[in-house]
């Protein structure tokens, strides 16, 4: 493997710790514990699974977390209802609905009902208008740990070729708004791209969220380049139930200059960047 590797749960593991040292100054100098609420309708196993660690990640840096967990049959008035309630209580910070919410609910009315200075998923309408036009808002939680990651490695971003595979709202598309903000030249590729390979193949910087197992082979990568894979999908090999990214990882790491793993890349920056965005609500929350 020539490529260097970025390890994300590392740097997470020190964001969390920059986290946690802040919520403590918080504490002692302003008597302020900051809290997240973590709303789950249903019970999709996997959406348990994130709940559950962001609900122990909180405690872990010193927050107070609100888990609600309401029956897939709940209403979406009532739904409504309790964000009503989050939004206008001062022990919480942060507001997250854990996505995707049952069929009979609409998901763009939901999200855009937290109060957008709570909103620490930064998916609220408003904070997509902000981050549009390069203003102060919430940044969404995996974009902006693989912003982190590529800050970190980079230093400057300053006049890079980045191509974003995926044009999702959760990911693609406020990823290339923060790489423009960082002055990259920015190229969104998805299902209708022409010629995607040769596309991907001018990038210094590709990061791929499509959520399809393996799609980007080796060969479409230039040499050097940094790959930032935000896939994380379950498939079975030889056997065994495995957890691969969207990017090929064996044969993208034999040109790529850095690559983000699966698992222990972008998964782990995502919950700390959560924790971070929450911290900062509180902040904004008390001055
Ligand atoms: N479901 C999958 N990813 C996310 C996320 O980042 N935020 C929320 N709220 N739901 C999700």
């Amino acid at each position: 493997m020539a490529a260097t590797l970025i390890d994300g749960k590392a740097f997470a593991a020190k964001v969390r710790g920059q986290v946690a040292e802040h919520v403590a100054r918080l504490k002692e100098e302003h008597g302020i514990t900051p809290g997240l609420a973590v709303v789950l309708v249903g019970e999709d196993p996997a959406s348990q699974v994130y709940v559950r660690s962001k609900g122990k990640s909180t405690v872990e840096v010193g927050m107070n977390s609100y888990e609600h967990k309401l029956d897939a049959e709940t209403s979406e008035a009532d739904l409504l209802a309790l964000i009503g309630k989050l939004n206008s209580d001062p022990a919480v910070n942060g507001i997250l609905v854990q996505l995707p919410l049952p069929k009979h609910m609409n998901e763009e009315l939901v999200i855009n009902s937290i109060a957008p200075e709570k909103d620490v998923d930064g998916f609220h309408i408003s904070n997509v208008g902000l981050l549009g036009t390069g203003q102060k808002s919430m940044v969404p939680c995996t974009p902006l740990g693989c912003l982190m990651m590529l800050r970190d490695h980079h230093g400057s971003l300053s006049g890079m070729d980045a191509v974003v595979i995926g044009r999702s709202n959760i990911v693609g598309k406020p990823m290339a708004q923060l790489l423009l903000g960082d002055s990259c030249t920015v190229t969104i590729a998805h299902s209708r791209t022409k010629d995607l390979p040769e596309v991907v193949r001018r990038a210094d910087i590709v990061v791929a969220a499509v959520g399809r197992p393996e799609m980007v082979p080796g060969d479409w990568i230039k040499e050097g380049a940094t790959v930032i894979d935000v896939g994380i999908n379950r498939i079975e090999r030889g056997g065994k139930n495995v957890l691969v990214g969207d990017v090929d990882f064996a044969s993208a790491a034999e040109r790529a200059g850095a690559i983000t793993p699966v698992p222990g890349g972008v998964g782990p920056m995502t919950i700390a960047c959560l924790l971070a965005n929450t911290v900062t609500a509180a902040c904004r929350a008390h001055n």
